[in-house]
């Protein structure tokens, strides 16, 4: 059997909705228009992709703004606080919206609408929101607008079962030369300060006949760029019985024909192994970058965050890392004021980035999410004094990134021109290690790869197109 072959399609039933609901929009005579504002990760990026595959598959046209949309979803994000009060914010500025459009129907769904005390939230405090739906329901979108618009009661619709992935649901993917390809669904590990396994449920890999025929129609149509994404993309594969792990799915995506670039993330430290290295190493199409969220340079914090890792087996793994790959780039995601940490501990985590030297970090100050087993742990530190340690944390990584920076000018690098920078006349070009740098040039480009001499350093790295 080919690995390609697949029966998998977009449920019967819910194309059957889809088809209903085109005939009830399409004979108002206009056309009717639908906003998804999305809020989060990349998955929830992706999800909101496949959200707008199945309005279009409705009849609905895409709009970016929500005055002029018939339907409106907001598709969120519950990983820390301030992403929850941004969206009570904006579901709220609907109300107007609806008393002006009578038919604007309006969804929250995505990770936050999953937390069944904020579902109830919007249950009963935001009457004018239509349907709530959560993570592992939303390819019966088409059924959902057409029981609410057929005169049906609000929907509130938060199954998490964790049953078998719905495959061939359609996708929108806006980008006509990169995009993502979810790998695993859901997450297994329990950090103790993170909601998403509860939101999200238990981690689900897809098969990889179905990654490899969606990498390859992408190959195949132009794309240049893929994404694989999962929370922890390195435990791919637990629990398919085919035996392919993270490692041999790179190999088998390395080894589709084609001129294109396989970007992954996010990684976790427990399960980064040496086979995942090598394959790194051999495969010529997989980017010379690992975003390895380390979270705290202390031990102890590691423990009582649930890591499952130390900060040696953590360098460790960085070693193993640029012994294979010299031009190896690291990014990470940072916690400061984790409940308990100490001065001393948060010296640790400082003490780290100096000793890796991470291109990049994405910094966050600990926020408290009910249900996880850190909401109960004491938390002496005040939020002012862990706004001292995280600006400290910020000072010390600008300096590395410059320094990491400024050591690259004069080098030529090969880069995918992505999109137009702020700066007139300049396109943004992402590099195998991850750097993102202005090129000087005409549109046209974009899409395309080329090779770029890195010229100066000024806050951003500037280059130009070399032959
Ligand atoms: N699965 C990925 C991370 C997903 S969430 C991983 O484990 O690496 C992205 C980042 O948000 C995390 O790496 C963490 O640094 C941060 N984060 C998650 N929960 C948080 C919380 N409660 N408070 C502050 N930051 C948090
Ligand atoms: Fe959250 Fe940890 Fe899972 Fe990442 S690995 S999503 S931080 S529980
Ligand atoms: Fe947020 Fe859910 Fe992603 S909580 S970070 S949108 S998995």
């Amino acid at each position: 059997m080919s690995i390609f072959s697949s029966d998998v399609s977009y449920p019967t039933e819910q194309q059957a909705y889809a088809e209903k609901v085109r005939r009830i929009i399409t004979a108002f005579g206009k056309t009717a228009k639908a906003c998804v504002v999305t809020y989060g990760c990349q998955q929830n990026v992706n999800d909101s992709q496949r959200l707008k595959g199945m309005l279009r598959l409705m009849g609905y046209e895409i709009t970016e703004t929500e005055e002029n949309a018939d339907f409106i979803i907001f598709n969120t994000c519950a990983v820390r606080e301030h992403a929850e009060d941004r969206v009570f914010g904006n579901v709220g500025a609907t109300k107007k919206l609806k008393r002006e459009n009578k038919n604007l129907i309006v969804a929250v769904c995505g990770c936050m609408a999953q937390q069944k005390s904020v579902a109830d939230k919007f249950k009963e405090s935001y009457p004018y929101v239509d349907i709530v739906f959560g993570t592992q329901v939303s390819h019966r979108l088409p059924e959902f607008v057409y029981k609410r618009l057929t005169g049906g009661k609000r929907i509130f619709e938060l199954e998490l079962k964790n049953e078998k992935i719905v495959e061939g649901v359609p996708i929108d993917r806006e980008d006509r030369f990169k995009g993502y390809i979810p790998i695993t669904y859901g997450c297994d590990n329990f950090c103790t300060y993170c909601i998403v396994p509860y939101v999200r449920g238990r981690e689900r890999s897809r098969a990889a006949g179905e990654i490899l025929k969606e990498a390859k129609q992408m190959v195949d149509s132009g794309y240049k760029e893929i994404m694989l994404l999962g929370q922890n993309v390195n435990s791919y594969g637990k629990g398919n019985a085919d035996g392919i792990n993270f490692a041999k799915l790179l190999r088998m995506i390395n080894d589709i024909k084609g001129d294109f670039i396989i970007r992954f993330m996010t990684s976790h430290p427990k399960d980064c192994t040496e086979e995942l290295l090598d394959a790194m190493r051999d495969c010529e199409k997989v980017e010379r970058h690992l975003h390895l969220p380390f979270q705290s340079g202390s031990d102890r914090v590691l423990g009582a965050m649930n890591r499952r890792y130390t900060r040696e087996k953590y360098l460790s793994l960085i070693k193993a890392a640029r012994e294979r790959m010299p031009d190896i780039s690291f990014t990470t995601d940072i916690i400061v004021g984790f409940p308990g940490e100490t001065y001393e501990e948060f010296c640790e985590t400082l003490s780290l980035i100096k000793e890796v030297e991470f291109s990049s970090a994405f910094t966050f100050i600990y926020s408290k999410r009910q249900r996880t087993p850190a909401a109960v742990m004491p938390d002496p530190v005040s939020r002012k004094e862990k706004g001292e340690w995280f600006s400290l944390l910020l000072k010390e990584q600008d300096k590395i990134s410059k320094k990491l920076n400024n050591n690259l000018v004069g080098q030529t690098v090969r880069v995918l021109i992505e999109e137009p920078s702020p700066e007139e006349g300049f396109l943004i070009g992402r590099s195998g290690t991850a750097l993102n740098i202005y090129v000087e040039g005409e549109k046209d480009l974009i899409g395309t790869f080329k090779n770029v001499k890195i010229n100066s350093y000024t806050n951003v790295l500037y280059g130009t197109v070399v032959e």
